[in-house]
């Protein structure tokens, strides 16, 4: 029997990359059904055509149908890939602007800016557990991806739900550049919790590195920092700590100048998306309408696409692949509760995410890491339950921020300006 993957968030601007994905396992999943969902029925139309198009030029088996209702998408599939941002990204603006006027980090994931996104998804991921099959697989990219899991597994026990994130596969990269060796055998145990992991075991083709020797002589390069990429911050950081940090440890390790920068730029980057989506879509478009499209990888480049597409095909077809996903710890980082939800290498297949034991989280950051998982504990709640004070004691307990009253006013603003997006707080 075929099998029927939903993916919730299908006119997103990563969906090129996600049908890239589809392809490059189309022989795995051959014979299967996938039904897109959007709200937005426009973009949704469009990746419809582009992956129509492009499964048809590379003769992929799959059958397409496009959704704006979320029950019949849901229905019969044995697969749900969430990858929608609620409230788009006139909402992370919202998300990424208002900590900054209180002088703190305005991130999408990480800070009070992830807290508000986590407000926004984790209502929706939890009807999302309601509507879909009993037994069916939620895997899912939206953020905040950790809290969400364990919103999900909390909130609707007995949901099967895996949590995804590619950063991994970009800081490896990164760490490759920086350390001069090459990306393809480089292997890190990234651990700890969803962009705030840290990885103080590397392997080349399976042999172990001296990081500790390689960090000393490494040279911390000038300048060159992008959105996602800040190769001086993370080379000073690294040798410092002794061990690699992910790219968001900035945030933590260099909190007041990256908030001076922010303020100083101008701009959020939901503004800066924003402004390159309209020519985006359309040259998606232009594509979509081509006999063998070849869309931008502009937005959800890299492995995004595969690097999911992967999980569905380890839990599907019990491969029993090693990643690193989101799951429930059960003592694979000892320094974090068993019910805490982690990001560490695991094994997947049909029975799900088995954590590798990974040991305890190193000493410099083993504090932060804990304080981030205490306040992505209280965010699960205040998001599912919609309670205020579990939503205060949520930004009390974040690293970002400093007193209780800055915490109060962000989420007084927080909660204002998303207030169509928050039934759940009623005000
Ligand atoms: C990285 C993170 C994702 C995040 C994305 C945002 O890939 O791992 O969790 O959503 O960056 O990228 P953007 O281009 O939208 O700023
Ligand atoms: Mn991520």
């Amino acid at each position: 029997m075929s099998v029927k993957i939903a993916i919730v968030g299908a006119g997103s601007g990563y969906m090129p990359g996600v049908i890239r994905g589809l392809l490059h396992r189309a022989g795995d999943l051959a014979g299967a059904e996938l039904a897109f969902h959007d709200v937005d029925a426009g973009h949704l139309g469009l990746m419809t055509r582009l992956a129509t198009a492009m499964f048809s030029a590379r003769g992929a088996g799959f059958t397409v149908t496009a959704h704006t209702e979320l029950k019949p998408a849901l229905d019969g599939a044995s697969y749900v890939f969430t990858t929608f941002r609620p409230g788009g990204m006139a909402a992370r603006h919202l998300d990424e602007s208002i900590p900054l006027r209180h002088g703190v980090v305005g991130q999408e994931t990480a800070g009070p800016g992830g807290f508000l996104m986590a407000c926004r998804s984790v209502p929706v991921l939890l009807e999302i557990a309601d509507l879909a099959d009993p037994g069916a697989w939620i895997v899912n990219y939206t953020n905040p991806t950790n809290i969400v899991t364990d919103a999900v597994l909390r909130h609707r026990p007995g949901t099967r739900v895996i949590g995804l994130c590619d950063q991994h596969v970009g800081d490896t990269e990164m760490w490759a550049e920086l350390l001069g060796l090459p990306f393809d055998g480089l292997e890190a145990d990234w651990i700890g919790l969803n962009h705030a992991t840290w990885a103080e075991r590397v392997r080349l083709h399976g042999e172990p590195l001296d990081l500790p020797a390689r960090l000393a002589d490494l040279e911390i390069p000038g300048g060159g920092a992008t959105p996602w990429r800040d190769p001086s911050r993370m080379a000073e950081l690294a040798k410092a700590l002794g061990f690699l940090p992910n790219s968001y440890a900035k945030y933590y390790f260099f909190h007041d100048e990256v908030v001076e920068e922010l303020r100083a730029k101008g701009t959020t980057r939901a503004q800066d998306i924003m402004a390159m989506l309209p020519a985006y879509y359309e040259s998606v478009a232009a594509e979509a309408a081509k006999p063998d499209p070849d869309p931008s990888r502009e937005r959800g480049g890299g492995e995004h696409g595969e690097f999911a597409v992967d999980v569905i095909c380890a839990l599907h077809r019990d491969e029993g692949r090693r990643v690193i996903v989101n799951t429930r710890n059960n003592g694979a980082v000892s320094s974090l509760d068993d019910d805490a939800v982690v990001e560490v290498p695991a094994v997947v297949g049909r029975g799900g995410p088995v954590p590798l034991t990974m040991g305890p989280l190193p000493a410099p950051v083993r504090g932060l890491t804990q304080a981030i998982h205490a306040y992505e504990r209280l965010a699960a709640d205040a998001a599912a339950t919609g309670d205020r004070r579990t939503a205060l004691q949520a930004l009390m307990a974040h690293p970002f921020i400093r007193g209780k009253h800055t915490a109060e006013r962000i989420l007084d603003e927080g909660l204002a300006a998303h207030r169509a997006h928050l039934p759940q707080f009623t005000p």
